[in-house]
């Protein structure tokens, strides 16, 4: 499973569609749209494939994309990846990334597809490579966002408006004033109190000492009219990218992430098992006093768990469970003998890091400043740990491969709960 799309609420239930490539688990095969439906944030159903490649216009890939609610219908507006024959490089010639329309009436099967937009609807300096439409409706108008690399490879959003949802027209775009990437794919644009904001995925941004450090970048920046403000990366670890937003029925602001990657120098020890991949769980999105977006696991986690166990320096856990701590200067937490979380007060840095390449299958170190780490907060499951520092306002998720058996856990220089847990509720319709 790749990234997450289409999130959304309809007829009352949570839909989360995801990349799916079901032939091969490291991702040689046409992209489908997976379908989970929650009947809340904790109790799922698996109903299959949603979207095949099945028209002229998709027959390389149902790309990703978003949903829409519409009179009782939902629309999924998509990229339908086409592929030429022959011998090109893929972004000047011999690709169309199609934006498509889907219509369904119970959001479990698609009724008919239409095409939205062609390469020619594209501005001319555009490449081969435009994809991903997250669209919206407000105040009577419906908007779109784009993601978009140019001839001259550089990082860009289109925006298209539309009256009826059918019919679009290229309104502008939006780009920093220096060149920031070569590509940005999955745009999310949403509001969060008042304020809006543009997700975005920037590939081509060179690494840094303590930003970036992921082959292809995460993040968000605030929008005000085509500007945009400073970009901040979502998630600071190994596995993190093209996340969505949606809003849930009572307001709260949903992200989730893939909790993957592609093109990383490291791996998931479950290729040989027949998969990789999985989602992050729902984080809740508020605004953190220095205007940034802080990110807190969903509230439901509570509800899955039982008594708490007796804190010791030395523990050994069964997953799922969630460690709550706090921590007063230095700290370090080592999870399965080899993942560990150190936080150095006097530097300010934070690390996250594996002393085995087995644990992480090749993953090795990720670095954050913070001037003080005192909330810690860490969501440990049997192949995949998100770390939510300070409230969320720093998060670093990671894949990791511990095995069989409860998970030891060491801590030093932090006291808290650690809270055992069960699992979220998934049932199968489809395999
Ligand atoms: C993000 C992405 C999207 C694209 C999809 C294809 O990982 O590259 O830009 O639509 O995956 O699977």
């Amino acid at each position: 499973m790749n990234d997450p799309n289409g999130l959304c609420c309809f007829q009352d239930r949570i839909h989360v569609y995801f990349q799916y490539c079901p032939e091969s688990a490291d991702g040689q095969g046409n992209r489908r749209w997976g379908h989970y439906e929650g009947e809340d944030l904790l109790h799922w159903t698996y109903t299959g494939i949603m979207m095949s490649p099945d028209c002229k216009w998709d027959r390389d890939g149902v790309y990703s994309g978003s949903a829409v609610e519409d009179q009782d219908h939902l629309l999924l507006y998509y990229t339908g990846n086409v592929l030429y024959d022959g011998d090109y490089d893929g972004i000047l010639a011999g690709r169309e990334g199609n934006t498509l329309r889907a219509i369904s009436t119970d959001g479990r099967h698609v009724r008919e597809k239409d095409l939205l937009l062609t390469p020619k609807d594209y501005p001319a300096d555009c490449s081969c490579h435009v994809r991903d439409p997250k669209v919206w409706k407000e105040e009577g108008l419906w908007h779109m966002v784009l993601g978009a690399r140019t001839r001259e490879n550089r990082g860009i959003v289109l925006r298209y408006q539309s009256t009826d949802g059918q019919r679009w027209q290229y309104v502008g775009r939006i780009q920093t004033k220096e060149p920031f990437g070569y590509m940005w794919e999955c745009p999310d644009r949403f509001v969060l109190e008042e304020e809006e904001f543009l997700s975005f995925c920037p590939q081509g941004v060179p690494s840094e000492e303590f930003r970036y450090q992921n082959v292809y970048q995460s993040g968000y920046a605030s929008l005000t009219e085509e500007e945009l403000g400073v970009f901040t990366e979502w998630d600071m670890g190994f596995d993190f990218y093209a996340p969505q937003t949606f809003l849930m029925p009572d307001g709260r602001r949903i992200l989730m992430g893939w909790m993957g990657i592609g093109d990383a120098d490291y791996t998931n020890a479950t290729i040989t098992e027949g998969w990789q991949h999985c989602l992050t769980v729902p984080r809740e999105l508020y605004r953190t006093k220095a205007g940034r977006i802080g990110q807190r696991p969903f509230r439901e986690w509570r509800r899955l768990c039982m008594h708490p166990l007796k804190w010791a320096a030395n523990m050994a856990v069964p997953a799922p469970f969630v460690l709550e701590g706090r921590a007063a200067g230095d700290f370090s937490i080592t999870l399965a003998k080899h993942l560990h979380i150190d936080f150095d007060q006097a530097q300010g840095i934070l690390r996250l890091h594996f002393s085995s390449p087995e644990l992480g299958a090749g993953r090795k170190e990720r670095r954050v400043r913070m001037d003080g780490c005192e909330e810690v907060l860490v969501l440990v499951d049997s192949t995949s740990v998100e770390i939510y520092l300070n409230d969320g306002e720093v998060v670093l998720s990671t894949r990791y491969y511990p095995g069989e058996g409860p998970i030891a856990v060491s801590m030093r220089g932090i006291d808290g709960d650690i809270w055992p847990m069960e699992g979220m509720e998934v049932k199968y319709l489809a395999t």
